[in-house]
C-alpha cells in the first residue's frame, strides 16, 4: 500500500466519433487513451457509437436563454458530467462532408449547451486542454486538403474549443487515412507515420 489513489489522477476524456471497432479511428483514439494513461492520466474512453449516445436534438436539450441553469435531458447532464470531470480532452473522428461525423456533431450540439459548456461569466472549460484529431480521406497535396485544415482551425477550434473558453487547443490532422493508391511496403510505411503523427499531436498536447 503506497497510499497513491488512482482517484487523484487527472482525468483525459477521449471521445471516439466511428461505428466499427476495428477502424483506423479506434485504433487511434485506443492509441491516444494508452498514451495519456502512461502520462498518469486516467482515460475516460468515450465511445459514442457503442455507448447508444443520441445525436438527434429534442425540446429538452433546447437552450433556454433565459436560464443558464436550465435543467436539460438527463443524458445530456451524464455526458457534460464526463466533460466536466476531464482536464484533458481527445476528440477522435474522421471527417465526412468537410465536417464532423452527425453523431459527434450531434454530440456537441445537446451535451456543449448554453449554461454546461458556455454562457457564464466564468467559463466551466476554463482550465482544459483540448486536441481535435481529425482523419482525412484526402491526401495532404490533394488541392482540398486546405478546407479539411480550415475546417478545425475555423468552426472546431475557434467555433466550439474557444467560444468555450477552454484554455489550450490543438489540432491535427491525418491525412489520406486509407491509404489511396498505396500498395506493399510504401503503404505499411503510411500507415506507419498516420500512427507517428497521432503519437506527435498527442505529445503536442502532454507537452502543453
Ligand atoms: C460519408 C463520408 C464522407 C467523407 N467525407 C470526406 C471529406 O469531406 N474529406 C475527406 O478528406 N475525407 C472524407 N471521407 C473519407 C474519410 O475521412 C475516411 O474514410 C476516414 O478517415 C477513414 O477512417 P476510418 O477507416 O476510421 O473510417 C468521407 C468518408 C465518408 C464515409
Amino acid at each position: 500500500m503506497n497510499g497513491y489513489n488512482e482517484e487523484d489522477r487527472p482525468v483525459a476524456l477521449v471521445v471516439l466519433a466511428h461505428h466499427r471497432s476495428d477502424s483506423l479511428t479506434a485504433s487511434m483514439a485506443e492509441r491516444a487513451a494508452n498514451r495519456l494513461e502512461g502520462d498518469g492520466y486516467r482515460v475516460d474512453l468515450l465511445n459514442l457509437h457503442a455507448e447508444g449516445f443520441d445525436p438527434r436534438n429534442s425540446v429538452a436539450d433546447e437552450p433556454d436563454y433565459g436560464d443558464r441553469d436550465k435543467t436539460y435531458s438527463a443524458e445530456v447532464h451524464r455526458h457534460i458530467r464526463r466533460v466536466h470531470a476531464a482536464e484533458v480532452i481527445v476528440v477522435v473522428f474522421p471527417v465526412w462532408w468537410f465536417g464532423l461525423p452527425a453523431l459527434l456533431k450531434g454530440w456537441f450540439d445537446r451535451v456543449w449547451n448554453y449554461g454546461l459548456a458556455y454562457g457564464r461569466s466564468r467559463s466551466p472549460m476554463e482550465g482544459k486542454r483540448m486536441l481535435w484529431l481529425a482523419l482525412a480521406g484526402l491526401t495532404a497535396r490533394d488541392p482540398n486538403a486546405d478546407l479539411v485544415a480550415s475546417v478545425l482551425e475555423g468552426p472546431l477550434r475557434r467555433g466550439v474549443s474557444e467560444y468555450c473558453g477552454i484554455s489550450e487547443t490543438h489540432a491535427a490532422v491525418l491525412y489520406d487515412s486509407e491509404g489511396q493508391d498505396l500498395s506493399g511496403e510504401a503503404r505499411a510505411e503510411h500507415f506507419r507515420g498516420l500512427v507517428t503523427g497521432a503519437d506527435e499531436a498527442v505529445d503536442k498536447l502532454l507537452a502543453g
